[in-house]
């Protein structure tokens, strides 16, 4: 697999832009319209082995994820999960806060990037006036299709955490009755599984609902020991509940743990903590009947 990032994709690449997509019977309207935004992937000795992209909508509010494919002879390496994450992270980066994209057969890929069934019309609604809405609906194909949704951190001001946000995130935790972790554990934690700590910021009063910069509400934390996924210190101030941050911080990590090669996500809750599993219940976890044994490292 080529470890480089995706590039934008020029006029020479149309060629084997155009091989890619039909041999993965994608769409091919609107290659040419630099509004359609397209990244190829490339080997060391240039050859064109996958594609990723986005048109969004007028208002740039919504982004709809198309022409994610990955040469035959590269599938089953994660090279289709990060090119998704590509196409994310820069619809994100342009201020796009929902993605959506339309998928017969890959529901299962999507789902691991978040991703949850839509409703079609809903998607021609918010993303009128792109090639394949345009086409579907020309061609009456709209109805055969499956729309697929989910909100981008920056919607609901999930994002990265940084080093400038290390003292409100403490503030966070101290006001919350969670365990703060050391600073020297953190960078430990993070130099292993950098991206994993994610904040929520406060974006209620503002209009502009991608803006970035409010105070630390919430945070969660992931890890990946090879194997597992494992989340932590998720926690939202508490009076920010019940507004959908918890699931805005957990949908992100799960995607990146996923992107990381992650296949099932762990947690631990504490059992007098009712609310907290509630959540976790409504995110589909399950308890499992394993009992943790734990002991300290002898010095
Ligand atoms: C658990 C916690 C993170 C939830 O944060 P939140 O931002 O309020 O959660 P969301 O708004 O995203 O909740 C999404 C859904 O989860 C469920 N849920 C969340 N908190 C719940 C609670 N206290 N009781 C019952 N259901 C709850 C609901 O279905 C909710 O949807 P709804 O509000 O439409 O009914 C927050 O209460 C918290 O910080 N608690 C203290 C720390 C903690 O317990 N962390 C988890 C331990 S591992």
């Amino acid at each position: 697999m080529t470890s480089r990032d995706p590039v934008r994709a020029s006029a020479g690449d149309r060629p084997a832009l155009l091989d890619l997509l039909t041999r993965a019977d994608l769409t091919l309207s609107g290659l040419d319209d630099p509004a359609v935004r397209l990244w190829v992937l490339r080997e060391g000795d240039g050859t064109v082995v996958g594609s990723t992209g986005y048109e969004l909508s007028g208002d740039g509010r919504h982004a709809l994820v198309r022409s994610v494919a990955v040469a035959d002879r590269l599938r089953g390496k994660g090279t289709g999960l990060r090119l998704a994450e590509w196409a994310l992270a820069r619809a994100a980066d342009e201020g796009a806060g929902r993605a959506w994209l339309f998928s017969r057969r890959s529901g299962p890929f999507w789902r691991r990037l978040g991703f949850s069934a839509a409703d079609r019309d809903d998607l021609a609604t918010a993303l009128a006036g792109t090639h394949q809405v345009e086409l579907f609906t020309r061609t009456g194909q709209l109805d055969r299709e499956v729309a697929w949704s989910r909100l981008l951190p920056g919607a609901r001001g999930v994002r990265t955490f940084t080093w400038a946000d290390h003292t409100a995130v403490v503030e966070l935790w101290r006001a919350t009755g969670v365990e703060v972790l050391p600073e020297g554990e953190l960078r430990a934690t993070l130099d292993h599984g950098p991206g994993l700590l994610l904040v929520a910021t406060d974006t209620s009063d503002t209009s502009d609902t991608t803006d970035t910069t409010g105070a630390v509400v919430g945070t969660v934390l992931g890890t990946f020991d090879g194997r597992r996924g494992w989340i932590h210190r998720l926690v939202v101030h508490p009076d920010h509940r019940r507004r959908g941050l918890a699931d805005a911080l957990v949908d992100e990590v799960e995607a990146r743990l996923a992107a990381v090669g992650a296949p099932r996500t762990n947690l631990l809750v504490l059992p007098g903590n009712p609310g907290g599993l509630r959540f976790w219940e409504h995110r589909g976890y399950l308890a499992c009947p394993d009992v943790l044994l734990t002991r300290p490292v002898d010095g």
